[in-house]
């Protein structure tokens, strides 16, 4: 049996400078043993697992629809994450994000 894989788990992260997800876009950082996104809408900041629940593949967030879409097998997911349509049996996880100092902090 392998050791176990030992992964630091945090309560808050800085991911780097805020001017790294300009509007209507997203970006994707590691959090603990999750993948997550972090969304600039309307100079609003969301964090959500980018890691559909269907079968795992990375969700992008698509402003002009204002939700995140799944490219393997089309889910859909609102800004918050709930599902819209599409084969996924859960919402999406939820995470803060802040500006602070510039910085984006991805929290729990
Ligand atoms: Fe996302 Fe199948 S993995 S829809």
């Amino acid at each position: 049996i392998p050791p176990a894989k030992k992964i630091k788990i945090v309560n808050e992260l800085n991911v780097g400078k805020a001017s790294e997800v300009p509007a209507g876009k997203g970006k994707i950082f590691q959090f603990n043993e999750d993948k997550v996104i972090v969304v600039n809408s309307g100079g609003t900041l969301t964090a959500t697992s980018a890691v559909c629940t269907h079968l795992g593949c990375l969700v992008n967030w698509v402003d002009a629809d204002n939700q995140y879409f799944c490219p393997c097998h089309g889910a859909k997911y609102t800004r918050n994450g709930e599902i819209i349509s599409g084969p996924q049996p859960l919402p999406l996880k939820q995470y803060s994000a802040r500006i602070e100092g510039g910085d984006i902090i991805i929290s729990k």
